[in-house]
């Protein structure tokens, strides 16, 4: 039994920081996010009974520690409901335009969820395999899904808001650094909660953040869109840095980037910018103007390389047998 399948990466407008539950990995405040069609995952799993444990490839490379321990405990998690006990081996392989660290546990969860549920022939629901995939990481349940997507507090899977296209929008990636991230999200949420005297007050501010941001997608309105995303990106940030010792994902072109998004709009360029667990910046903008905050992001000194995504499709099958 083999399958292979495709996943997206997903942005948040609307940002996740913080676990009600950290044994079941249950998100503490809702997000939203736009899947993207430029950064894929290509994920291929086979049950082989010759195997004595499973095995994970990563772009060529055998995965061991913690990233095989987290793949192996998906893999878990669907054999008790397949009530099987194969191993599988895993091959993954990223396509994103840069390895910067770029969200790509999200589509790769999420390759890995649909790929391995086909295998042992599940038949798993959108809302199923979103579950499983948010279990080993919760951006991962968002990448399920094609467009528009949300995943509430304490929510066990995610769901689709608005297809793509519902608004004719571009992600831009200003990427600002090659490398891993330096502190995980798991790891920086933890300490974020149990350091920062902020992180009750960016728990008590999401909600609200959330249903503004949302109310502006669903009006079709970028502007209220835009202004709640870079207000949930800061308050997500400044729970982070009121953390003690704090934590910085902020590099200098991060705030040269953000000085530009300003300038742009001040200029009437519609562009708004957010920002994860690491360094880069994203920048959301009409289409009509996405050639023109290309050239001006990259014009930013420090910036490595920017990547031009739309919205994205829903994580999908692409070979069974
Ligand atoms: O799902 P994780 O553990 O990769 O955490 C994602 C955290 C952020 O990217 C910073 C925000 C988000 O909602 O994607």
């Amino acid at each position: 039994m083999r399958a292979i399948a495709r996943a997206h990466a997903n942005i948040a407008l609307i940002k996740y920081w913080g676990k009600a539950d950290v044994r079941r990995n249950l998100p503490a405040v809702p997000s939203l996010s736009l899947t993207l069609d430029g950064l894929l995952t290509q994920t291929e799993v086979e049950l082989d009974a010759s195997l004595v444990a499973d095995q994970v490839y990563l772009d060529g490379q055998e995965l061991s520690g913690l990233p095989y321990q987290r793949v192996k405990q998906l893999l878990d998690n669907l054999r008790v409901l397949a009530e099987v006990h194969t191993p599988m081996r895993v091959t993954s392989h990223n396509h994103f335009p840069t390895a910067a660290g770029l969200a790509s546990s999200a589509s790769g969860f999420a390759a890995l969820v649909v790929a391995a549920g086909h295998a042992l022939d599940l038949g798993l629901s959108a809302e199923q395999q979103s579950a499983f995939a948010r279990a080993a990481s919760a951006s991962a349940g968002r990448s399920i899904f094609g467009g528009w997507v949300e995943l509430l507090a304490g929510a066990d899977s995610a769901r689709q808001v608005a297809p793509g296209s519902h608004l004719d929008v571009e992600m831009l990636v200003a990427v600002t650094r090659r490398g891993p991230k330096q502190v995980a999200s798991t790891r920086g949420m933890q300490h974020t909660l149990e350091t920062s005297p902020y992180y009750p007050a960016w728990v008590g501010a999401a909600p609200a953040v959330f249903d503004r941001g949302k109310g502006a997608l669903l009006a079709r309105d970028l502007g209220a869109l835009g202004r709640a995303m870079e207000h949930s990106t800061l308050l997500m940030h400044a729970s982070m840095l009121a953390a003690d010792p704090a934590i910085i994902y902020f590099a200098p072109p991060t705030i040269a980037i953000l000085e530009r998004v300003r300038e742009l709009r001040a200029a009437g360029t519609e562009a708004y910018f957010t920002m994860d667990a690491g360094p880069h910046v994203k920048v959301l903008t009409p289409s009509g103007f996405s050639a023109r905050v290309f050239t001006a992001l990259s014009e930013v000194p420090g910036v490595l390389e920017v990547l031009r995504c739309t919205p994205g499709p829903a994580a999908h099958l692409v070979e069974a047998e």
